[in-house]
């Protein structure tokens, strides 16, 4: 039999990719190990992202340059962006796969095995998405589902565009057995996935759009939770916020990527929206009869940015007060449209303002958190962690709770239970616990 080694970077699109690439090869009789030593075919499942996410790839594939014998393939955004470039630059490299190509593997499969040693999927002009007869999920609780793939939008930061193609739903249909087959086995959490679920569109004549599909799912017997990612506020409508008002199972937590608070930058970023356009989008979440927790992504030191334009962006920080943020210093990535705009930014100063920004997310954080103390909180038990004695629990809100529990239970009690947890302390990234149930 043969073996597979694989590693995954990048975002939960790339993680649940590799998940099905996984079941497709195990369904052609390869099994997966855990080293790349042992194994006859070693991937890469890569993201280009940022400079550095793409250099850790370069790094990764010059550490396995040694590997005689074996099959070395780079798969996912690295490998569409560079396409054929990466055999001149780690000629030890023998397949090359985008993510649009996936539905062909079987057929890259073929090639490699009957020993050709250059193979490619580079075409970007697929209208399929990767639907796997088989999928290999580790978690046995919670479940991604990828229900759109590609973008058409064209942030002038972004290389996805150019790494996953252009947009193609899948039918209501496909995404409701797959939500009901994982209800079926046990699954009680899930996790739609699309770059942009907003645009999402049934291209069967049912015609859903988001909100009609995610309400769906929400209603699948046996599912608990609901979360989907990624948001664009462009099409983030009031549908959904109506959605996930009448919905239980869907979570109290939308995460909705602005970028900037400026909205000047957010015109050169060519992000389609304002930031009193974003704030609306804001004020129906707020306005929502849940708790919905918020958070987002920033980019700091995108050409031109002013000083004033980034204190618009911390502003906008104690205007919305997050519960969570993920910020980046901007890296120029090729093909992007910001590539040809002056005034870039001192990697140094990207330095100050990311320090900065984090340091008031923080502050605003503890201050959140600490308001959750005294509260009892519905989590997910996901782990245990036996240096501190307490279980890793999750909240409808995504906040990672730890606690301990009334009296000692073994993991295969407590893991994968809905559990009422009584917050007792609270930090800037965690709370903390106690667990009056016996299990
Ligand atoms: N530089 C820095 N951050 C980026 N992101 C996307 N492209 C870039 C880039 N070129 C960030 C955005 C996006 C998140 C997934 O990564 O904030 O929402
Ligand atoms: Fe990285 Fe974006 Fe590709 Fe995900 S879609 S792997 S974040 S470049």
């Amino acid at each position: 039999m043969k073996s597979f080694y694989i590693e995954t970077f990048g975002c939960q699109m790339n993680v649940h990719d590799s998940e099905k690439v996984i079941g497709t090869l195990e369904r052609r009789g390869y099994a997966q190990v855990q080293s790349p030593d042992e194994a006859d075919l070693v991937l890469f499942n890569t993201c280009s992202i940022r400079d550095k996410a793409e250099q850790k790839v370069f790094q990764r594939l010059n550490e396995n340059k040694r590997a005689k014998g074996k099959v070395i393939g780079v798969l996912g955004c690295v490998a569409q962006q560079e396409g054929e470039k990466i055999f001149e630059k780690a000629p030890h490299v023998n397949l090359v796969v985008g993510s649009a190509s996936y539905p062909k593997l079987g057929e890259l499969l073929v090639q490699i095995e009957r020993g050709d040693r250059r193979v490619t999927g580079l075409s970007l002009d697929s209208d399929d998405t990767f639907e796997t007869p088989m999928t290999r999920r580790d978690n046995p609780h919670r479940a991604y589902i990828t229900i759109i793939e590609g973008c058409d939008k064209s942030c002038a930061y972004c290389v996805v565009p150019f790494t996953r193609g252009h947009e193609r739903s899948r039918t209501s249909d496909s995404v409701m057995n797959e939500a009901r087959q994982l209800a079926a086995v046990g699954y009680s959490e899930i996790q739609l996935l699309g770059q942009n679920v907003n645009s999402y569109r049934d291209p069967s004549p049912a015609g859903w759009n988001f909100a009609q599909l995610l309400e769906a799912v929400g209603s699948v017997q046996g599912i608990r939770r609901v979360r989907f990612t990624t948001s664009h506020p462009r099409d983030f409508g009031k549908d959904i916020v109506d959605a996930i008002d009448r919905t239980e199972t869907l979570c109290n937590m939308v995460h909705l990527p602005v970028q900037s608070g400026s909205t000047h930058v957010l015109a050169a970023m060519q992000r389609q929206y304002t930031r009193d356009e974003y704030m609306r989008r804001i004020e129906w979440l707020k306005g929502s009869k849940r708790s919905i927790a918020l958070s987002t992504d920033i980019i700091v030191g995108f050409p031109g940015e002013t000083e004033e334009d980034f204190q618009m962006t911390l502003d906008l920080l104690d205007q919305v007060e997050y519960d969570s943020i993920f910020s980046f210093k901007y890296s120029p990535r090729p093909n992007t449209g910001a590539l040809s705009l002056g005034d870039h930014i001192p990697e140094e100063e990207k330095g100050r303002r990311l320090t900065m920004l984090q340091e008031k997310q923080r502050a605003i954080q503890i201050r959140r958190n600490s308001a959750l103390v005294g509260t009892e909180q519905e989590v997910l038990v996901e782990g245990f962690n036996s240096s501190t004695g307490q279980w890793i629990g999750r909240t409808s809100q995504n906040r990672v709770l730890n606690f301990v529990a009334a009296r000692q239970a073994l993991r295969e009690e407590m893991i994968g239970k809905y559990l009422p947890v009584r917050v007792t302390r609270a930090g800037p990234n965690s709370l903390a616990g106690e667990c009056a149930i016996a299990v």
